[in-house]
């Protein structure tokens, strides 16, 4: 995790901004990163997810302008980017502020009178950790606009809901990214000590209790490094498998396919890689339910046992897990996590483990060796806590 403190990055985004624009921030506002305890590629499929908030978050210094142009450069990025609000589009401006770009465009969509911006980003999300880093961005700025244009849109549960569709729309339509809305809804709608179960059919969210801490574990993050790229064609190839197989059977979306109708919606599917697909999804919204009663009964073996068959499923059914996350979730168990499994969207990324708190040190150390011994490149571990939702810092 960064050194940085929050009140730190909070300084220093408004001096760059100060220093860029020639004029002091209207405010600062923060959306966090996530991880997904578990409900991985179930979110499209009209499933449950159980993400929790962490305590790294982006932080967006934005003041209005009268003359509907946004001007935002990032902290992190070498480019800086400028586009009227009218001329808004896939191509414009593209790169990373089409996530910033995507969530006026979606608002105006919406109906909402969205003014022009200046906006200087920083963020202590490690980007491309499968952390959710963009999602983080367009919360932190959709944040900012609600309150600056007074769209009331932080103001409780729903009005939370709906600046997620937008920024879900953002993602989808303006910045190309064909994900399903488990960031978004998280970075908005999490709670500090608390997981959010998260109902993508109804969009309706219920906390789940989450603290280890006083059961002597931590969640142990490892970002494995491994390359992560969702814009690329295999996370769109794994949405279209399951909308035709739902198209197949008949159903809006896989999530009608209820765990004890798995073998007969099987039979029902004419390839061995589709039907391997469907029950991963079938089975993984099966694992939320169970791991949200056992979280509620304070059962944390069990919690780690659904880890661990939720990360075989990946690997094996889905196939969307590498070396890396294999290498680091089979050493996290071998030392003793409860279990352990890779969260986001694959393909490289982060993998999470349930560990007790004074073996932290041991299995980070653990990770570190048994990837130098592969010759993979230095993963970073970090335990965290269930942080807060998108919010004004100042
Ligand atoms: C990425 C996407 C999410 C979700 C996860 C997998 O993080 O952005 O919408 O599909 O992958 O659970």
């Amino acid at each position: 995790m960064s050194s940085r403190e929050p009140a730190q990055v909070i300084e220093s985004v408004r001096a760059h901004f100060a220093e860029r624009y020639g004029r002091e921030p209207e405010g600062v506002w923060s959306a966090p990163g996530r991880v997904n305890l578990i409900g991985e590629h179930t979110d499209y499929n009209g499933g449950l997810c159980l993400p929790i908030a962490l305590p790294h978050r982006t932080y967006a210094a934005v003041a209005t302008r009268d003359d509907g142009v946004l001007r935002v450069c990032s902290l992190q990025s070498e480019a800086p980017a400028e586009v009227a609000l009218d001329d808004v589009s896939p191509e414009r401006p593209g790169g990373w502020a089409s996530y910033v770009a995507g969530v006026l465009w979606a608002l105006r969509r919406e109906g909402h009178d969205v003014p022009g911006l200046d906006v200087v980003i920083d963020s202590v999300v490690p980007v491309g950790a499968g952390l959710s880093s963009s999602a983080a961005l367009e919360c932190s700025v959709g944040a900012a606009v609600s309150d600056l244009a007074g769209l009331g849109l932080l103001d409780g549960a729903d009005a939370r809901a709906r600046l997620a569709q937008a920024c879900i729309r953002a993602e989808n339509e303006i910045a190309g990214a064909p994900t399903g809305g488990l960031d978004q809804s998280a970075a908005l709608l999490c709670d500090e000590a608390t997981a959010l179960l998260l109902d993508c059919r109804s969009w309706q969210t219920e906390p789940v209790p989450f603290d280890l801490a006083s059961a002597g574990y931590a969640l142990l993050v490892t970002d494995t490094r491994a390359h992560h790229e969702l814009v690329d064609g295999q996370y769109a190839a794994r949405r279209d498998a399951c909308e035709e197989a739902a198209r197949i059977l008949g159903v809006d979306t896989l999530r009608e396919v209820p765990a004890s109708g798995l073998d007969a919606a099987l039979d029902r599917l004419p390839t061995d890689e589709m039907r391997r697909r469907v029950r991963h999804v079938v089975t993984e919204i099966d694992r939320v339910e169970r791991a949200v009663a056992a979280l509620r009964a304070g059962d944390l073996d069990e919690v780690g046992r659904l880890f661990d068959a939720s990360h075989a499923s990946m690997r094996d059914d889905y196939e969307i897990s590498c070396d890396e996350l294999d290498l680091a979730t089979d050493t996290a168990r071998r030392l003793g996590a409860l279990g352990a499994r890779m969260t986001g969207g694959g393909f490289g990324g982060s993998c999470i483990a349930i560990v007790r708190t004074d073996a932290v040190d041991d299995i980070t150390q653990a990770v570190d060796a048994a990837f130098a011994e592969r010759g993979f490149t230095a993963p970073s571990s970090f335990a965290v806590t269930a942080g807060s939702s998108a919010h004004r810092d100042a």
